[in-house]
């Protein structure tokens, strides 16, 4: 960790209190000269650090801007970590950059997307400031190769992250759109890269967008909500990684959490498949992450991709 996330770390751990420039020179090994520096560099970020003589510097505020270096220091796992204010989607800018299979996982975070991409070829809405925009990039090997799984399992580590902050119920909706009172407030696009000498997926991309505090939305996203909440989105983005990285290491049971949180179960639905609308009842999530339903004629049917919406009733 650098000087400055050290210090950050420090005071956020002292909050309320004074800590003397000396206390924290010794504690880090550095001079005060440069605690004074890395305090500097932490208000030019936006952190509101009250600095006073013969007593030291207190946080007052956080920042509310996002840094790599500091989700970077919040990973239980190893990943690059790429920040950039503003792009035309994390995503896109994901497959630009791992033309070459292998290496390190690789996290891309924006401030801002100006062509931020959902399912269906639909858009996502992404403002500064407000909100989340990452995409993950996993390599071969990783128990969430296939692209149900990661979806399904980036959904539930989405939530469980949210959860961790804010005391909501967040609902699922199939396969992978998080809803909170009717509302959605994040959603996610799985993208695989296939290596054409092999046939095989040589990356995954998970793309993830949360809503945080985007006070309006185009006409064209009618369900979209914010969360509305104070989270700070350096600690959202790093929990949603080790979220996801402890799922992919088997370490949680996640698909009983996703049907647990499922908003369509036992409702009627749409499903739009080939430009068709079939309506059917969902019946079941599989532990692969499929949704199993039941069409006008009883006939029953599971689907492991697509499109839904739940029917007004
Ligand atoms: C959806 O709602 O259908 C999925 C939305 C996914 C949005 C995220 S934001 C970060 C990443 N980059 C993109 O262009 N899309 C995903």
């Amino acid at each position: 960790m650098s000087l400055k996330n050290d210090i950050y770390t420090y005071l956020k751990q002292n909050a309320g209190k004074y800590v003397s420039g000396q206390e924290l020179a010794g504690r880090f090994a550095k001079s005060r000269a440069a605690v004074w520096k890395a305090v500097k560099a932490l208000q030019a970020d936006g952190c509101v650090i009250d600095a006073v003589n013969n007593r030291g510097y207190k946080l007052v505020q956080e920042s509310g801007k996002i840094s790599a270096e500091h989700v970077k220091s919040l990973l239980k796992y190893s990943a690059d970590v790429i920040y950039y204010e503003s792009i035309d989607s994390t995503n896109s800018q994901a497959k630009r950059l791992i033309a070459q299979p292998g290496g390190e996982n690789l996290l891309i975070i924006a401030n801002r997307q100006t062509d931020g991409r959902g399912r269906g070829n639909k858009s996502f809405y992404s403002p500064a400031d407000s909100g989340i925009y990452m995409s993950l990039v996993l390599h071969p090997n990783s128990s969430l190769q296939r692209a149900v799984t990661a979806t399904t399992a980036a959904a539930v580590a989405v939530c469980r992250a949210i959860e961790h902050f804010c005391d909501f119920k967040l609902q699922i909706k199939w396969v992978n759109d998080i809803y909170l009172n009717g509302g959605k407030v994040a959603g996610i696009l799985t993208e695989a890269i296939t290596d054409f000498e092999s046939m095989c997926v040589s990356s995954i991309i998970i793309g993830i967008g949360v809503n945080i505090n985007t006070e309006s939305f185009p006409a064209g996203a009618p369900e979209a909500a914010s969360l509305g909440a104070d989270i700070n989105r350096n600690e959202l983005i790093a929990e949603i990684v080790n979220q996801i990285f402890e799922i992919a290491d088997g370490g949680r049971e996640y698909i009983e959490y996703y049907k647990s949180h499922s908003m369509v179960i036992g409702k009627d639905i749409i499903i739009y498949e080939n430009s068709a609308e079939t309506p059917a009842r969902a019946i079941a999530v599989e532990d692969s992450g499929a949704l199993r339903v039941r069409l006008a004629g009883g006939e029953i049917k599971t689907l492991t991709s697509g499109t839904i919406r739940l029917k007004q009733q």
